[in-house]
């Protein structure tokens, strides 16, 4: 774990919207971060019980009551992790209270009002960053800076391989946003957006798309729980042939992303807490093992990365502009996987 947040960091006051699953796993870990949390939660009861699980005193109904309650309890800054639909004009109503912003991901599921977000948090000086969680990953981060470093070359091909048994880490998907894109559901929007924006972070935004994308197996919903992306990535005239394939169902819990440069190659096994690295042809590859993490650990590590954005200390780990990057990127391979040809990404 990193060293303790400084002073400022720990007397700040954190707005957590929303406290379902991943909403719970926020304020627990900021709540480890050492800052003070208030709770909004329109569901009456999961409130109470969330309040009182953390010893939450200002829990509200709505994220207007909290924002009126200007005399008593106020914000610095809010996680926003209600479905996505909602995210980006809660964003700006925070963004218009004074606040910082953390969003989960995806950004949102469409462009609208993202312009006026990026312009509203710009003009108003807030930091507005996205809760992309891989890139707290330590083995994401190393390889990506080994990769820019340039030690390996310049990157050609990106090949990409997740999978995961969603409906053992979340039960109730059948009840969530995840059963309709229109709030944020289906494998494109709710996993493959998180390894679009973790290879973007890697060689550069995606520019065009051609995805196949559909239901094959989870019970009781219609969205593609299935989706296999070709893409060109990166500079025009550099760039990065990358495939994605990803289901949610599979036994094993992997997350593989193999990235070949031009003197090297580099493959991140994110369930393994390893990257590793090849030069020559015909030798194994050279092992590069993380300190191994529990899931909230990693949290901990987004929540201080985005307090110390807060402070000014450095940048988000990924910013609005980056946010608003992998929602065209992931809103072009739905476009493509529904129309069956290659999209571009919106610029
Ligand atoms: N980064 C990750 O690993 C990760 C994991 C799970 C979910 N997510 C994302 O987080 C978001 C939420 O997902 P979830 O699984 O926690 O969903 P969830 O359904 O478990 O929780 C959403 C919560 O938002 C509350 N809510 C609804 N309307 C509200 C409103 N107007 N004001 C305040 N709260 C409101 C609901 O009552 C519910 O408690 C989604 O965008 C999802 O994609 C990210």
């Amino acid at each position: 774990m990193k060293t303790p947040a400084p002073a400022t960091v720990r007397n700040r006051r954190v707005l957590i919207v929303g406290t379902g699953s991943i909403g719970e796993r926020h304020l627990r870990c900021f709540l480890a971060t050492g800052v003070e949390a208030g709770i909004v939660e329109p569901n009456a009861s999961l409130r109470s019980e969330v309040a009182q699980r953390y010893g939450v005193a200002h829990a509200f109904e709505s994220l207007e009551e909290a924002f009126a309650d200007r005399l008593g309890w106020r914000a610095d800054a809010v996680v926003i992790c209600t479905p996505a639909n909602m995210h980006v004009a809660m964003a700006r109503s925070a963004v218009a209270a004074g606040c910082h912003v953390l969003i989960e991901k995806p950004l949102s599921t469409s462009c609208d009002e993202v312009s006026d977000l990026l312009r509203e948090a710009a003009d108003a000086d807030r930091v507005v960053g996205l809760a992309y969680v891989y890139r707290a990953h330590p083995a994401i981060a190393a390889a990506r800076e080994a990769v820019q470093s340039g030690r390996f070359g310049d990157p050609v091909e990106v090949v990409a391989v997740s999978g995961q048994n969603f409906p053992h880490y979340r039960p109730a998907y059948r009840d969530i946003y995840y059963k309709s894109r229109t709030t944020g559901g289906g494998a494109v929007q709710d996993a493959l957006t998180h390894v679009v924006n973790a290879v973007e972070w890697i060689v550069g935004p995606a520019r065009r798309v051609v995805a196949d994308a559909t239901h094959q197996v989870l019970d009781g919903v219609g969205v593609e729980d299935t989706a296999h992306v070709l893409a060109r990535h990166g500079d025009i005239d550099r760039e990065v042939l990358v495939s994605f394939a990803l289901n949610q169902y599979q036994a094993p819990n992997e997350n593989t992303i193999t990235v070949v440069c031009r003197e090297g190659a580099v493959r991140i096994e994110m369930h393994a807490m390893r990257w590793q690295w090849c030069v020559e042809p015909g030798s194994p590859w050279h092992n590069e093992p993380v300190a191994s993490m529990a899931r909230d650990e990693l949290f901990v590590r987004q929540a201080e990365a985005f307090l110390e954005s807060v402070e000014r200390v450095s940048l988000p780990l990924c910013s609005l502009a980056e946010g608003v990057q992998t929602l065209k990127s992931t809103l072009a391979i739905l476009r493509s996987a529904d129309a069956g040809r290659w999209e571009e990404v919106e610029a």
